[in-house]
């Protein structure tokens, strides 16, 4: 390059190139790319064009640089506003294409939780251990010393008639009630002993109140001068937990073969307060499990003195529990696993 004419047409030309040029271009990546052309320090036309200065005639030189120097700073401008705007239309775009509808109604989650039965089986545990309960677990299969002659129940003992067994063989049977439990405990421990054995029976037994398995909550207490009033006292401390505050407990005589005496104990209907209602058929009381104090037959049968130590206890049907909390008619309900229904047993 020799003179200024020159300069100016290739200053000309570089403009309608770069004018023309950002008409075709899309995106501000491929603005940057189409900028370095021009600008870019090495390969830059705009830089080449600089590199000139050395064939210039010294005394043009200081026009030459100033007329390059105004190319340079008015592409910059223009890539610049070109980028800005660019830059936010893509950004407007991008906030468009990652817009979350917050009115959308969202994917229902469901979450596992514990059967209506477990959770009261669970409060029950809960409330005997805050007055120093230990948990025992028997099993399910037991022979018949355990299940009832240990527990005053000889063979041909009418008492047998109150539970239909299942027998596995003439020695072994599905427990009929938790009470078997009893007996392991006095024969392994020494008094005091103050145990809950929760598990479950199986009854040839089956309408909308009993179902052939369910699950029991035996308490044991064995200790010197255990009485009807420690009893008593647990059992309003369970009632008062569970259902409320307001309701009591009331003892009625009953029998059991491994308790003597027995009572069947009822609680103050906690729907109607005590006044009569559909739920207590109009008496103002709900039966809820049976108990006495234990049969000094026992007490002797597992070795324990029946003179020094005596003892309470108790069993209790949980899903009758779980049933009258929860308001259920049918004990089905709480063995068909339908969500639909378990969904409305929630604490
Ligand atoms: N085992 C008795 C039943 O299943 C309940 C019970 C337990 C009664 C302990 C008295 C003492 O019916």
């Amino acid at each position: 390059m020799q003179d200024l004419n020159e300069l100016r047409d290739s200053i000309n030309s570089i403009k309608e190139e770069i004018v023309n040029g950002v008409k075709e271009v899309r995106n501000s990546k491929a603005l940057y790319e189409f900028k370095k052309t021009f600008l870019d320090s090495k390969a830059g036309k705009i830089n080449a064009l600089m590199k000139e200065m050395k064939n210039i005639p010294n005394e043009l030189k200081a026009e030459f640089g100033k007329n390059v120097n105004e190319l340079k700073n008015w592409a910059g401008v223009k890539f610049d506003e070109l980028d800005a705007s660019m830059k936010e239309a893509e950004a407007k775009q991008r906030y468009e294409d990652e817009k979350i509808d917050i009115t959308m109604p969202a994917v229902k989650c469901s979450c596992g939780k514990l059967h209506p039965v477990t959770l009261v089986k669970n409060q029950l545990i809960d409330i005997f251990a805050s007055m120093g309960f230990d948990v025992y677990e028997g099993t399910e299969i037991e022979n018949d010393y355990y299940n009832f002659t240990a527990l005053n129940t000889p063979q041909d003992h009418p008492a047998r008639d109150m539970q239909d067994t299942f027998y596995l063989s003439p020695q072994f049977l599905l427990r009929t009630q938790t009470s078997s439990g009893q007996i392991h405990v006095m024969e392994n421990r020494k008094p005091p002993i103050k145990i809950l054995s929760p598990g479950k029976v199986f009854r040839s037994d089956d309408d909308a109140t009993h179902s052939p398995m369910f699950t029991q909550m035996e308490g044991l207490v064995v200790d010197k001068g255990i009485t009807l009033r420690d009893l008593k006292g647990m059992l309003e401390v369970m009632v008062k937990r569970i259902f409320g505050e307001g309701t009591t407990t009331r003892l009625r005589p009953s029998y059991f073969p491994f308790t003597e005496p027995s009572v069947e104990v009822d609680v103050s209907c906690f729907e109607c307060g005590g006044t009569g209602c559909r739920l207590c058929k109009g008496t103002g009381w709900i039966e809820v499990l049976g108990a006495g104090i234990v049969n000094k037959k026992v007490l002797e049968n597992c070795n324990i003195d029946s003179n020094e130590y005596s003892g309470l206890a108790f069993g209790v049907g949980v899903e009758r529990l779980a049933m009258l909390k929860y308001g259920i008619n049918n004990i089905k309900l709480l063995y068909e696993s339908d969500l639909r229904v378990l969904e409305q047993l929630d604490e």
